[in-house]
């Protein structure tokens, strides 16, 4: 989260002088770039992904707006190819332990591709990328156009999820909370009505996905959390069968039990140490995991005013929340 560190070899490509600024939770520099906010760091790690990174057309990229439900897709589509790569015929109540999520966080199963591969201070990313078996899942907060064109023109698979914005700014208050210090919702609440989040503005980058996943329904599957709260057995036979892998009742069960907030806020694995280079500590992916936690934060001015820039980002496109 060191915003300050820009290195050379990214001034040579960007230069952020040009770029609008903002400060984020009063201190961390964040730059428009191409429409989205972004840390410097970040920047970097896109260029090289774009320049290297060369899709499998079996690739499952999942891609999320920070705090809308990653951690629970990660931890959907890895149980989803292990119960089937497996054959799965525990039942929960058998308490079986032996699953990939009981020995790693949903965040070291699925490497998110800017930090985790093309991240700052990574030097083999072809290595990372050449360790993982297929069908490879990775996962990535940037926006559609960010992505590199290897991703766009092959037959790969995208999966995003999406979440009512106001219960996404709660969550992300809490978590920028535990990782930078005490800040005032009123301010990020603020922020985030002008965009001001990394990979925002947050309309945007929902947009951006779903007029491609209209183009192209096939390749992109466009998921929200709430509906997955709802009728989690729909949705996630629904995803299964998107990946080519579709799941019958007993093994939807399985999935569901496995990745849900229950059980993996409880698992040893997650409860202590950090995810990622960015040292974020695991236990903070997990916290209430219900819909309509917003309304526990917001005034109704608050609520009337950012339904009403929803509302409008959103007009004629098809999308509500
Ligand atoms: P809350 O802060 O509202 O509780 P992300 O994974 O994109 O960072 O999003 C985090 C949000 O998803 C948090 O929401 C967290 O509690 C919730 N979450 C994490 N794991 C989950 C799971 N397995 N099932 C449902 N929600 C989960």
């Amino acid at each position: 989260m060191d915003s300050s560190s820009t290195g050379s070899s990214m001034n040579q490509e960007i230069d952020l002088d040009k770029l609008p600024k903002a400060l984020f939770w009063g201190k961390l520099s964040l730059y428009n770039w191409k429409g989205f906010w972004c840390f410097p760091m970040v920047m970097k790690s896109v260029l090289a992904f774009q320049s290297h990174f060369e899709a499998r057309s079996d690739d499952i990229i999942l891609a999320s707006f920070p705090k809308t439900g990653t951690t629970w897709l990660k931890a959907i589509c890895v149980s989803i190819l292990e119960c089937q790569s497996k054959g799965d015929d525990h039942d929960h109540d058998g308490g079986d332990q032996t699953d990939e999520l009981s020995k790693k966080n949903p965040h070291a199963c699925v490497l998110t591709v800017e930090n985790n591969v093309y991240g700052e201070n990574i030097s083999n990313p072809d290595d990372i990328l050449s360790g993982l078996s297929s069908p490879r899942l990775l996962h990535t907060h940037l926006s559609y156009s960010y992505l590199p064109d290897s991703i766009k023109k092959s037959n790969c698979k995208i999966i995003y999820i999406t979440r009512n914005p106001k219960d996404t700014l709660v969550s992300f208050w809490h978590f920028m909370v535990k990782l930078l210090g005490p800040y005032p919702f009123e301010k990020a609440y603020d922020e985030s009505v002008k965009g001001i989040m990394h990979y925002g503005p947050h309309i945007d980058h929902v947009l951006e996905y779903w007029f491609e996943h209209l183009k192209m329904s096939e390749k992109i599957l466009f998921l929200k959390y709430e509906e997955l709260k709802k009728d989690p057995k729909g949705q996630v036979k629904k995803l299964s069968s998107f990946i080519g892998r579709p799941l019958n009742d007993v093994e939807v069960e399985q999935v569901l039990w496995k990745s849900s907030l229950d059980r993996l806020k409880d698992l040893e694995v997650n409860k202590t140490g950090v995810v990622s280079h960015y040292k974020i500590p695991k236990n903070i992916y997990f916290r209430l995991g219900v819909v309509g936690d917003w309304k526990n934060y917001f005034t109704e001015e608050m609520e009337r005013n950012l339904d009403e820039i929803t509302r409008a980002k959103l007009e004629g496109s098809g999308i509500t929340f």
